[in-house]
């Protein structure tokens, strides 16, 4: 007989679901005529460089505020209660304070007690890295579940005297629960993830400011390097050339051809750096899922809000494969392959 632990690993599998999604965005909506009156653009620069119309900003809402509407829809969409839940992942680069962790600020939050919880730091592409880390629970812990969560309050750390960069952004959070077993047949299979990063390039877009290497001193000003500095036409490139080819990758490690895909579902930064990722792989512009129109790029919350809305809203039907890829500031991108 062997031991319990024994017991448990042997029943070890290689199949991750995603049981439960959902989003939530806040009320407050900026437009791009409203940015007008903020700063020297206009909503046909915005429109035609980017494909955003308007974006959810917060009104005294936090992080952990967005990340609990956003999780507790996707335990409801999971049939789950929190305290199910062994594992609380939050990717976030704008967490409510740097200690303690937004994932255990939302732990309290839910309620719950006693579970693992930390926060992901792979700015915009964290959620796709919390899915893999998510993936590599359960191959240790069989009968984990994890909530995995992207919060993000982007404006936060805008500079509103910066057209290149304020436009770009907006808030949100969604989340999903990831086990090993599914619970009826509207889970998705997660079937891979791959991830990867360039420290090289990093500095192409950066949050310098509060960090050890750029400290404040009490009463010191806020500096520009307290929000996010971006060199954008570097960044398109490599969104563009890293998204799509970690998407080839991914596809050829199943054996897939860009025919095989029903979905594709890109990071939400830019209209058309999702419109030349479909392009690179050949996907026609019907089967590539945006919203950045709506929602701007929020970061780590882009990918499962737009997943969340995806299959809400029928985008994403059952017996699709989905394929997601992301990328952001680090420079860090992924992808990942998800059959409903
Ligand atoms: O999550 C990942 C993070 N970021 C991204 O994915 C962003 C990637 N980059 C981009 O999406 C694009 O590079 C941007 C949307 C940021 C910029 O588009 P672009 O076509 O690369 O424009 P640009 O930066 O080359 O700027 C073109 C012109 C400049 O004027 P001049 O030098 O040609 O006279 C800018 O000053 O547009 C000007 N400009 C603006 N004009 C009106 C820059 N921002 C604005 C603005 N309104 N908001």
């Amino acid at each position: 007989m062997l031991p319990a632990r024994k017991q448990e690993l042997a029943k070890m599998s290689n199949n991750v679901y995603i049981r439960g999604l959902g989003h939530h965005v806040p009320e407050k909506i900026l437009t791009n005529r409203d940015l007008e009156k903020i700063v020297d653009t206009n909503d046909d620069w915005i429109t035609s460089r980017t494909g955003i119309s308007s974006r959810h900003i917060v009104d005294g809402q936090t992080c952990v505020d967005l990340a609990y509407e956003s999780s507790m829809k996707a335990l409801q969409n999971a049939g789950m209660e929190p305290d199910e839940l062994t594992h609380i992942l939050v990717a976030t680069f704008t967490g409510d304070m740097p200690v303690p962790a937004t994932a255990c600020l939302l732990m309290e939050r839910m309620g719950i007690r006693n579970k693992a919880a930390m926060d992901v730091a792979a700015a915009c592409s964290g959620f796709v890295y919390g899915l893999e880390v998510a993936r590599a629970l359960i191959a240790l812990h069989p009968d984990a579940k994890i909530l995995v969560c992207g919060s993000e309050i982007v404006t936060s750390r805008v500079n509103w005297e910066d057209r290149s960069t304020c436009v770009l952004f907006g808030d949100g959070a969604g989340a999903a629960v990831v086990t090993g077993e599914k619970n009826g047949d509207k889970n998705g299979e997660l079937l891979d993830v791959m991830v990867s990063a360039d420290g090289g390039i990093g500095m192409a877009l950066t949050v310098k400011g509060g960090g050890s290497a750029a400290s404040y001193s009490l009463g010191e000003k806020v500096g520009d390097e307290y929000f996010i500095q971006m060199q954008g036409r570097e960044i398109y490139k490599h969104a563009v050339r890293n998204m799509s080819s970690i998407c080839k990758k991914l596809l050829e490690r199943h054996g897939y051809t860009s025919e095989d895909v029903d979905v594709l579902l890109p990071h939400q930064a830019n209209q058309r750096i999702i419109e030349a990722v479909g392009k690179k792989l050949s996907i026609p512009v019907e089967r590539v899922f945006a919203n950045v129109d709506r929602f701007g790029n929020t970061s780590a919350a882009s990918i499962p809000i737009a997943l969340s809305e995806a299959r809400e809203n029928g985008f994403i039907k059952d017996g699709n494969l989905v394929l997601v890829t992301t990328f952001g500031g680090g420079l860090t991108w992924g992808a990942s392959l998800i059959q409903y």
